[in-house]
């Protein structure tokens, strides 16, 4: 399978089913492709619901038919109600299993309009994804791969202000160990600026995507 990163916190994986997270595409100023060129999606994953995570989720639903994964607040809102998606709604600690994909939600310290922010662990074509959503530091992330196994991919926002910077990203890599890293979060706006090359420094598994670049696992 393929991650493509699709600038701020958008990620793209392409395997056996197609699954975006935190999509953030139109009004998105690093979005790698526009709205349009986003192939058909069969799941979107939703951390909480900031504009730069949730806001073309739920026409990319409509678009395609796709499931909607969120906090049970996001799941349940009136906004998702009246689009008439299929929308799973679950809660820190759960897992569910979805088209053959396993979806963990894990804790994420932030805020979020409805319900609480969160994090995934998506489990797909044998390869462990961790996207932490925006999220500080907290020190039970070195849980997480003792929780699902060991990680092949963690995506951590290192662009401080609205959560992590590099220092914190720093600590979190290495708690969750995982073979890549790739940072996002950073650069989309003044206030979230920081330089990527600053993590591949302290952590040798860090691997950085320009918005539109693909690793394959
Ligand atoms: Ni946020
Ligand atoms: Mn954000």
């Amino acid at each position: 399978m393929e991650l493509i990163f699709l600038g701020h916190a958008t990620a793209l994986l392409a395997g056996s089913k197609t699954i975006i997270i935190d999509p953030f595409i139109k009004n998105n100023p690093k979005a790698a492709i526009p709205f349009d060129s986003i192939p058909k999606i069969d799941l979107i994953l939703v951390t909480h619901d900031h504009f730069d995570h949730i806001s073309d989720a739920i026409a990319l639903a409509s678009r395609d038919g796709a499931t909607l994964v969120a906090v049970h607040e996001i799941a349940t809102s009136p906004v998702v109600a009246e689009a008439k998606i299929e929308a799973v709604g679950m809660n820190i600690g759960g897992t569910c299993q979805k088209d053959g994909v396993s979806i963990s939600m894990t804790n994420a310290v932030h805020s979020s309009g409805a319900g609480s922010p969160v994090g995934f662990v998506v489990s797909t074509d044998g390869k462990r994804i961790y996207h932490s959503g925006d999220t500080a530091y907290f020190s039970d992330m070195k849980l997480i791969p003792k929780l699902f196994g060991p990680l092949d991919v963690a995506l951590l926002p290192i662009g401080g202000h609205y959560g992590m910077d590099v220092k914190q990203a720093l600590l979190a890599a290495s708690d969750l160990g995982a073979r890549t890293v790739i940072p996002i979060h950073y650069n989309t706006f003044p206030a979230i600026a920081a330089d990527p090359a600053d993590l591949a420094k302290g952590y040798p598994g860090t691997v950085v995507l320009q918005p539109g670049e693909r690793i394959s696992l």
